[in-house]
């Protein structure tokens, strides 16, 4: 039994007074059930965040990560530091980092094996353009990012991973993919582990949806038989929305 998890990507937002206090506001509102929730703010927050977040039983995230344990590497945040702060989740390879920072399918694979060696669960974050779409090739440059991120890796490890499946079309646009374009992925992802590794680690990886998620669509995601969860940027940052988003998700989980 793969444990739902819904986790908050909130990217460049809120300040500290406003992220500290959305804890506490969300927990009182939110019923998680037998449901995992990891909440990822930007790193200057994770202490604070982390706190109140270990009081309510969420798990914290990171939302990126270098992938030395130290060094002269000025700017960057090693995987050990994270531990410190309590984090469990680290998000690696998100679409916006592939963009705007140029991070490779080769360094990628670095940061996720450096996750796994600090005992860091990472959330690979794969998905196609909407040019790549067009020319159908959704599913070639899937099996590329997941080969590329995870070949030569441990199988006791990958078992523990989490993929998001963030089409780049669906991020911040509105236009969520379909229940069923989200499924079809998400199959095609455990088939591809499964080719890697084995149907026994296909079937341990929690695979979630990532793309315009809402409460008003949560549901036709979580219906999907391999999708296990939802990455949730826009629709995480308001506390009474997103618990009105997870309340929603446990329903359809339990149902
Ligand atoms: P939105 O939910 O705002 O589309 O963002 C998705 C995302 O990028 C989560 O990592």
């Amino acid at each position: 039994m793969r444990t739902p998890l819904i986790a908050a990507n909130w990217k460049m937002h809120k300040a500290l007074k406003e992220a500290v206090d959305f804890v506490g506001r969300f927990a009182a509102l939110a019923s998680a059930g037998s449901m995992e929730i990891v909440i990822c703010p930007a790193f200057v927050h994770l202490a604070a965040v982390g706190e109140i977040c270990q009081k309510h039983g969420i798990k914290l995230g990171a939302q990126n990560m270098f992938w030395e344990a130290t060094g002269a590497f000025t700017g960057e945040i090693s995987p050990p530091m994270l531990k410190d702060l309590g984090v469990d989740y680290v998000i690696i390879g998100h679409s916006e980092r592939r963009e705007h920072f140029a991070e490779n399918d080769r360094q990628i694979a670095r940061k996720v094996k450096a996750a796994f060696q600090f005992n860091l669960v990472p959330i690979l974050c794969v998905g196609e353009t909407l040019q790549q779409r067009r020319a159908s090739r959704t599913m070639d440059v899937i099996a590329e990012q997941v080969n590329g991120a995870l070949s030569g890796l441990d199988p006791s490890w990958v078992r523990r991973i989490v993929i998001a499946y963030e089409p780049v079309w669906a991020i911040g646009s509105g236009l969520a993919a379909t229940g069923s374009v989200a499924g079809a992925a998400g199959a095609w992802i455990r088939a591809t582990i499964g080719e890697m590794f084995s149907l026994d680690v296909a079937r341990a990886v929690r695979i979630l949806y990532g793309g315009s998620v809402q409460a008003e669509n949560i549901e036709d995601f979580l219906r999907e038989t391999d999708i296990d969860g939802a990455l949730v940027g826009g629709a995480s940052l308001d506390a009474d929305n997103f618990a009105r988003l997870v309340n929603r998700a446990q329903e359809a989980v339990t149902a």
